[in-house]
């Protein structure tokens, strides 16, 4: 029996989530989707039509942003992820974009998703879920180089500020805080390559669709 392949991948700020569920997408032939982007559009569009984060303008953007927003480049700088961290606070914002997501999760097939709440609110139900993470250290050193590439003059210090700031926000609000899951396997990509943590989440998965299997 072949049942729609969902895998929900969730975790902190540069943990190598997208990575991780970009590599699992190509190998399994899976549709992804980066759900990072979709509040990081909200932000930057708020901030473009309101000057400020504001609750009401927030939910406005989110309720029509489509995937033809997704693919701006401005949507990868430090100023957007900050944006979308405020934007996510709010459950309105939450709510807009829930339907666009629940759509994507449901394609035939299967899906991979990633971001905050995969595995705890868009797609429950998913067959399976990893929660991938690494030190703040490590991932302020990734995300330094991923913006230093872009052109953006931050230093290591001020990049490990954003992501602890980021860390205690995403995980400290009340609308879907980010968390692990029990039923969400946990991946610690600190030590790994890009490789070895894709091997790794491989076999995460398997095991997970074997135990749904038996
Ligand atoms: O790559 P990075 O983790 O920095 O950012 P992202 O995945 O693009 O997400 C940016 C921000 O959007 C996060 O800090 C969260 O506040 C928010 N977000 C969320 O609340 N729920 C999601 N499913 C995805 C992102």
């Amino acid at each position: 029996m072949s049942f729609d392949l969902v895998i929900a991948v969730d975790g902190p700020a540069a943990s190598g989530k997208g990575t991780v569920a970009s590599r699992l997408a190509r190998h399994y032939g899976l549709p992804h989707l980066d759900t990072g982007l979709l509040y990081r559009a909200v932000g930057v569009g708020a901030m473009k039509q309101h000057g400020a984060i504001e609750e009401a303008t927030a939910e406005r953007v989110a309720a029509h942003i489509t995937q033809a927003h997704l693919s701006e480049q401005a949507l990868m700088t430090r100023a957007a992820g900050e944006l979308a961290s405020q934007v996510a606070v709010y459950p309105g914002v939450r709510a807009a974009l829930l339907k666009f997501q629940q759509d994507f999760a449901a394609k035939k097939g299967g899906a991979v998703l990633d971001g905050r709440d995969i595995g705890t609110v868009i797609a429950p139900h998913a067959p399976a879920k990893l929660f991938v993470t690494a030190s703040p250290e490590v991932r302020a050193e990734r995300r330094w180089k991923q913006l230093s590439g872009l052109g953006e003059g931050v230093s290591l210090e001020e990049v490990l500020a954003d992501i602890r700031k980021r860390d205690e926000r995403d995980s400290g609000r009340d609308a879907a805080p980010l968390l692990q899951g029990a039923d969400a396997a946990l991946l610690d990509t600190s030590q790994l390559t890009i490789e070895a943590a894709f091997r790794e989440a491989c076999r995460l998965v398997e095991q997970a669709r074997g135990s749904i299997k038996s």
